[in-house]
């Protein structure tokens, strides 16, 4: 994230791709085809990266769910609990542990849309004991600090003011709503998601990055909000839709609701290096 200058993001927003589930599309996405150690040393990167551009006193929030693995022959059903994983990671592994604090999860209980992380009704010895499995029906929301004094609340911070009520909510351990409606098939997160975490920790006019930006749902819910946004993607086939990648995120981010000749004052999209020839299979 060279263009991103150190300290200038008041927020990050983002859910990494799953460790081996989806493939993207592009030979060099993260978590298809890596070993477990490879994607969590691959992501930490990102973490490192994130926590550069990061202004002190802001928070860095991942939403991640745990994996399963089917049983298939000798491999038995288990969880990979890769949120255990990456929350290790980021205080114990990233060059810039010394930086960060872990401030607890919020998990999300969600109706789930796709199986990705075993969201099966009923599993193992229905009816008996012994050998039921929990449903895994819940992702969670990693909330991490960046150390030292946080930028000044701007002078109309009333405009801002979070009642009881909504404080409760937004600050509640757990959060139930529903995940969003696949129709990328790139495991979108719902606009509710991004929309609680700008509105607990930022004010308008403040910059929010996703590094893994997918169909661009943070960007979307940030200008709705009124701050500004940066988001990076490497490129993905949709195995749901022929719709260019890119063009998914100017549909999506509203790009062609300005006129062409205002956009441009309001956006900044660059794309580079990733282009359809990079892409090399679908599963
Ligand atoms: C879980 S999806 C994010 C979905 C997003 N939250 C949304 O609502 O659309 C993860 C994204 O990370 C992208 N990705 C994978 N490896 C990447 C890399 N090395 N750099 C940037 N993006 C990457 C994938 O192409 C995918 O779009």
């Amino acid at each position: 994230m060279k263009a991103v200058g150190d300290e200038t993001v008041h927020l990050v927003v983002t859910s990494p791709p799953y460790w081996n589930i989806k493939d993207y599309g592009n030979h060099r996405q993260i978590g298809y085809r890596d070993t477990l150690i490879g994607y969590v040393q691959k992501l930490n990167k990102v973490w490192d990266e994130c926590l550069r551009v990061l202004k002190p006193g802001c928070r860095m929030c991942i939403n991640i769910g745990d994996e399963y693995i089917r049983a298939e022959g000798k491999t038995p059903y288990q969880i990979i609990p890769l949120h255990a994983y990456l929350v290790n990671n980021i205080i114990l592994q990233t060059s810039r542990k010394r930086k960060v604090l872990y401030l607890g999860s919020i998990i999300w209980q969600k109706i789930p849309t796709t199986r990705t992380t075993g969201g099966a009704s009923v599993m193992g010895s229905y009816g008996f004991p012994r050998n039921g499995y929990v449903s895994y029906n819940y992702e969670y929301i990693a909330i991490f600090k960046k150390r030292g004094k946080p930028p000044r609340a701007p002078e109309n911070k009333e405009r801002e003011r979070i009642d009881l009520p909504g404080w409760r909510e937004l600050f509640n351990g757990v959060w139930r709503f529903n995940g969003a409606r696949q129709t990328a098939g790139i495991a979108v997160f719902p606009d509710e998601l991004p929309r609680r975490l700008i509105r607990m920790f930022t004010y308008e006019g403040d910059t929010v990055l996703d590094p893994f930006l997918g169909s661009g749902t943070t960007t979307k819910v940030a200008m709705k909000m009124r701050r500004k946004s940066i988001g990076y993607e490497i490129g993905f086939r949709s195995p749901l839709t022929e719709e260019n990648w890119t063009e998914l995120i100017r549909r999506k981010i509203g790009y062609y609701d300005f006129s062409p000749d205002t956009r441009d004052s309001v956006f900044n999209v660059e794309i580079k290096e990733t282009s359809p020839r990079t892409i090399h299979s679908i599963a």
